[in-house]
């Protein structure tokens, strides 16, 4: 087998959890008289807590204190936990846990490398975690996605090279972590957003290891 591992982005890929980012960021975004659009939540897609705060306050043009964001980065996780409190196996999207059952009898290595701090409890709640031979998320990492910091160490925890790993994203800046590691990626979303990615699929439903990891 030319590929041993496969590398999951969490948010947007095994879990729709995009929407629950999207939503406290909004909210977040109205206490300083700030709309957040979709187009710019896709760019907030991969990026870390504090990079994601930093990047609103500069296309609102506020500018504002160490204290003020602090206050802001813990106000919209407190939203976001509340929103994923109560998440549960019905939340892995469509296709997912079939998916990672063909991965897993045919012998793949599976790794989480999520920019999240809140991975973790995203495994627990939905059951996800029984699949993952290793969980590298933003606790273990200090640069965030572009830089491929997250699956150079899911590789190093699985113990495979980078070249033998098929990383699974739905953000831009996933996606060219991925190559910048040497790695395949796999985009999932659409084609025209994820043009860097070796292939795009829009779900797992239906979709075959076999098929799919070939390249
Ligand atoms: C990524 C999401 O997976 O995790 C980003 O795509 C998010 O939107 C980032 O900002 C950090 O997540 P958390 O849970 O640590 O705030
Ligand atoms: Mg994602």
């Amino acid at each position: 087998m030319k590929y041993k591992a496969c590398l999951f982005d969490l948010d947007g890929v095994l879990v729709d959890t995009a929407i629950y980012h999207f939503k406290a960021w909004r909210q977040l975004g109205l206490n300083f008289g700030y709309q957040l659009t979709e187009e710019q939540n896709e760019q907030l897609k991969g990026v870390s807590r504090v990079e994601s705060l930093d990047r609103i306050l500069a296309w609102a043009g506020v500018h504002a204190s160490e204290e003020d964001k602090s206050k802001w980065l813990t106000e919209k996780n407190d939203h976001y936990l509340d929103l994923i409190s109560s998440m549960n196996p019905n939340e892995i999207l469509p296709g997912v846990s079939e998916f990672l059952d063909q991965l897993k009898q045919q012998g793949y290595l599976i790794a989480l490398g999520s920019a999240s701090k809140n991975a973790q409890i995203i495994l627990e709640k939905t059951g996800l975690i029984k699949w993952f031979d290793a969980i590298i998320d933003g606790n273990h990492v200090s640069k965030s996605k572009p830089d491929p910091e997250v699956f150079l160490k899911g590789a190093q925890a699985l113990g495979v090279a980078p070249e033998e790993c098929i990383v699974f994203e739905d953000a831009q800046a996933g996606v060219e972590a991925a190559k910048k590691g040497g790695m395949k990626a796999i985009g999932i979303g659409e084609a025209s957003v994820l043009f860097e990615a070796d292939k795009v699929i829009s779900t797992f439903i239906n979709v075959k290891p076999d098929s799919l990891l070939t390249f």
